[in-house]
């Protein structure tokens, strides 16, 4: 009997990678983590054991995580003022658990974590329950120290993650700050804006758009990274969440450097570093900030950048001022980080491959950080 597969292989589904296979597959994440989430038209969350009275009570929120997941928590944070106008801090955990926040039983903690195990966020959890505070865990692993010590949970179905860069667990702990900001809204008693529910249910079909639209790209977007060690990544608002993130990705499986940049802040130094051809990535979404962040793009263009821009469908003013567009399928702006992220993992994928880096378990990282 002759088998021209090995059982690595065979796991990766005739994908190169583990962490292409699992960017393909947040479509069905997606599609998962939502499943049973909506009833008549309204989110339920019934697993999460969280009562009207309870929340009524809450009087500031604080998000904790690290990494990727802390970069979930920068759009949870901007849903929920956005749409509950409750204030919100947010605390990449190994800060927060040193610096005596103030945190009391009036505090709901949300703590981010696919795996449930890190060490930091664990402890800063511990911290917040000691200071009387509840605990909500969005997490993907429901066997975890962190889902089994909190008092509430959301818990997305992203399936096993195996690559150490995270993608799937990201749009959908993205997917649960929607479901949760909804839910809470209406507990609460808010209108909440109809087209977001519209829209949620639709992404999982748009995720896959993007995907098919994206993949012809990807020499043509990764060229302009030829040569080059540096790079950046700029936005305004959900956009610049979305470009820390792409520039986390870029850099732990590429090691090309990557600064995420707010798009208003560049002319406050970091205009300084523009060069001839040094490559640019845009993300402009955002309908209300869209021109702020146009003349923004033009500022790095005027200094010799090399722009490669993430816009919506129906944009078709962009690319006069910019080198390369990327389009992701027209949506609310509060919606689009859950789909620009994704051009941006493959164009992070793309470029590790290009340069022969170990993909799935990139130097000095480990997928779980258990100690500090
Ligand atoms: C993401 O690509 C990273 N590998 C990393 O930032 C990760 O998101 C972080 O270590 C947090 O892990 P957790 O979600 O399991 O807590």
């Amino acid at each position: 009997l002759k088998v021209d597969w090995d059982a690595d292989s065979a796991e990766k589904e005739g994908f190169d990678h583990f962490m292409l296979k699992e960017i393909y597959e947040q479509p069905t994440a997606l599609r998962n983590t939502l499943k049973d989430k909506f009833e008549s038209d309204k989110v339920n969350l019934p697993d999460l054991n969280i009562d009207s009275e309870y929340l009524k009570g809450v009087n500031k929120i604080a998000i904790v995580a690290c990494g990727t997941a802390w970069h979930a928590g920068l759009v949870g944070k901007h849903l929920f003022e956005t749409l509950l106008r409750i204030p919100v801090e947010i605390d990449i955990a190994s800060e927060f658990r040193y610096r005596n926040p103030l945190v009391d039983e009036k505090t709901l903690v949300i703590v981010v974590s696919q795996s449930g195990e890190t060490a930091d966020t664990l402890a800063a959890m511990r911290d917040s329950q000691k200071k009387g505070a509840k605990v909500l865990a969005v997490t993907n692993n429901k066997g975890s120290s962190i889902a089994r010590e909190s008092e509430f949970i959301f818990h997305t179905i992203a399936g096993p993650e195996i690559a150490v860069a995270s993608t799937k667990a990201y749009t959908t702990q993205l997917m649960g700050f929607y479901l949760i900001t909804l839910y809470f809204g209406q507990l609460l008693g808010k209108e909440m804006p109809k087209e977001l529910y519209d829209g949620l249910k639709e992404i999982p079909v748009l995720a896959d758009k993007v995907l098919q639209n994206t993949k012809d790209q990807l020499d043509k977007i990764t060229a302009p990274f030829d040569g080059w060690d540096n790079s950046f990544f700029i936005g305004r608002g959900m956009d610049w969440y979305v470009s820390q993130e792409g520039s986390l990705k870029l850099k732990e499986i590429s090691y090309i450097h990557a600064e995420a940049y707010a798009a208003g802040e560049l002319k406050h130094g970091t205009l300084a570093l523009i060069e001839q051809d040094i490559p640019v990535v845009a993300v402009a979404t955002q309908q209300d900030i869209y021109d702020k962040t146009v003349s923004n793009i033009k500022e790095v263009k005027a200094r010799g950048g090399y722009v490669i821009a993430v816009v919506q469908e129906g944009d078709e003013d962009i690319s006069h001022s910019v080198d390369e567009v990327i389009k992701i399928p027209k949506v609310p702006s509060l919606l689009t980080p859950i789909l620009s992220v994704i051009p941006l993992q493959l164009l992070s994928y793309k470029e590790a491959v290009k340069r022969g880096q170990d993909v799935d378990k990139p130097r000095n990282l480990a997928k779980s950080v258990t100690v500090e």
